[in-house]
């Protein structure tokens, strides 16, 4: 206690006591915020040893104040404060000075308010008591990540290609849950999204990484032969077990356990995943003794975990304990920043794969792409690329080279419609009459949606048959395109 009276900390924590020094311009400033006095103490001396210029307050209006006047470029921030919830806090930091690291302090086995506020922006989490070799793991972390700039880490290594700023929250939150071997994550989204990339890359990214990634495709094995894959069997605890087996859980020791498709896991297998979780064990098909299970559970679904829980194929409890940590990749069509750079990145990758000239691509093609909805997500966009690299004729691929048979059906979807009407905008001169304005109107439409009638009646608001009679009225020839 002596220490505490050394560092001149107020123990009255309620109070909102504040302490700190000046610090000289090229030192890093840390605001510790927490209630209790010798959290702020601990933490105080770390990081004065690390070099740090470091200011302490008790309380959330305190903090704030600090905030302001000082400018830390380090907040260390309590979820549990007397005055404040420290993930509204997070969130008013965040908005008020988005460049402004924090690192949140949880009690443990807060991951649930640690991985919200991951999601809110907190740079990652410490967990109570501190183990400050993984304090400085983090910060030396963060300082190399200072230097990178989020995403192109990733994209270096030729593999996940992305700029959206979705992609990137996804990819932080991603990197920062690996480095917690421990914890179970849930990976959501639809078909194609990249869940099991992301899977892959999170135990890459793992210190866990030097050990087995086993992958297990939960609708791929027949129910009965599930839990024998996963946990193994002793000899002779059915009638074709002739010699003991040892499961996955086992086989990937240490490391990671890819389970997919969780939703589709069978129902009865589920308590056993749950106790698997909650208790890192347990036994062989006819084995008495507990294993002990020293491996990451990383699981990923397309499905809605909440419907199959409501249509009683999941179990609650299952859910619950799985819905934690989740990350969810979010679908192509609400990420289009993506899809140039992904266009891109697949017509080099085939055109090397398959030695033609590195294709370029028409705007106008490029255009189409990225307005298309994509409902088969990026493995969609892969697939098509490799095909129109393999069909496309020339070196530049237009429009006429993308396969349209998939395509074009999906492609007049009401997005599209929505997108051009967009695009619809005409500018009216003055004096301009009603006739050659509705004419305007009409040539703009038969253009944006290539001569097809149809979509441009859509465009229009029009039924077909009314553009038709206009078409005649106003003597525009348009040759019909079907679609
Ligand atoms: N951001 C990305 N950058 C590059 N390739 C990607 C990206 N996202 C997905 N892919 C590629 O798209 C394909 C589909 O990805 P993946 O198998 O991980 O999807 P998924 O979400 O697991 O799909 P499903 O639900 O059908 O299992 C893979 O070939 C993968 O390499
Ligand atoms: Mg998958």
């Amino acid at each position: 206690m002596d220490k505490l009276k050394e560092a001149n900390i107020d123990k009255n924590s309620s109070t909102g006591s504040v302490s700190g020094a000046i610090a000289p311009a090229s030192q890093k400033k840390v605001l510790i915020v927490d209630d209790e006095s010798v959290i702020r103490w601990s933490l105080k001396k770390f990081f004065d040893e690390e070099g740090f210029a470091t200011t302490t307050a008790s309380s959330g209006i305190k903090a704030l104040k600090i905030i302001e006047e000082e400018d830390p470029e380090i907040v260390i921030l309590d979820v549990h404060l007397p005055d404040h919830n420290g993930l509204a806090l997070l969130k008013t930091i965040k908005e008020t000075k988005p460049d402004i690291t924090v690192i949140m302090v949880t009690g443990h086995a807060d991951v649930r308010s640690s991985v919200e506020a991951m999601k809110m922006g907190a740079l990652d989490y410490l967990e109570k008591p501190f183990d400050f070799d993984n304090l400085r793991k983090i910060l030396s972390s963060f300082s190399i990540k200072a230097e990178s700039s989020g995403g192109k880490k990733l994209s270096q290594k030729d593999d996940f290609i992305f700029s959206s700023e979705k992609m990137k929250e996804v990819l932080r939150i991603m990197e920062r849950l690996a480095t917690k071997s421990d914890v179970t994550v849930l990976v959501l989204g639809e078909s194609g999204t990249g869940k099991n990339m992301l899977c892959k890359k999170l135990h890459e990214l793992s210190p866990r990484n030097e050990m087995p990634f086993v992958e297990v495709g939960c609708v791929n094995i027949p129910d009965h032969l599930i839990e024998s894959e996963l946990f193994g069997h002793e000899k002779g605890s059915f009638t074709d077990a002739k010699n003991a087996k040892k499961g996955l859980i086992e086989m990937a020791d240490g490391g990671t356990v890819f389970l997919d498709e969780i939703g589709d896991m069978p129902y009865q297998m589920q308590p056993k995943i749950l106790s698997l979780i909650e208790e890192k064990k347990f036994r062989r098909i006819g084995g008495l003794k507990y294993i002990h299970a020293d491996v990451r559970i990383c699981t990923a679904t397309n499905r809605n975990l909440q419907e199959l829980v409501e249509a009683k194929k999941f179990r609650l409890d299952l859910f619950y304990r799985l819905n934690v940590a989740t990350i969810e990749i979010p679908p192509l069509r609400e990420r289009r920043e993506d899809i140039h750079l992904l266009v891109n990145y697949f017509l080099g990758h085939y055109s090397d794969k398959y030695q033609c000239v590195t294709k370029s691509i028409s705007p106008k093609a490029m255009n189409f792409l990225e307005e298309y909805a994509w409902p088969g997500n990026v493995r969609e966009l892969k697939n098509l690329i490799e095909k129109t690299v393999l069909f496309a004729k020339g070196e530049a691929i237009d429009i006429i080279d993308i396969p349209q048979g998939a395509v074009t059906q999906k492609y007049d979807d009401e997005f599209t419609v929505s997108a051009l009407k967009e695009k619809m905008d005409i500018e009216a001169p003055p004096g301009m009459s009603l006739k050659a304005m509705e004419e305007a109107f009409i040539k703009t439409a038969l253009k944006l949606s290539e001569g097809n009638q149809r979509k441009a009646a859509r465009l229009l608001e029009i039924s077909r048959d009314t553009l038709r009679y206009r078409l005649k009225k106003l003597g525009i020839v348009s040759k019909e395109i079907e679609d």
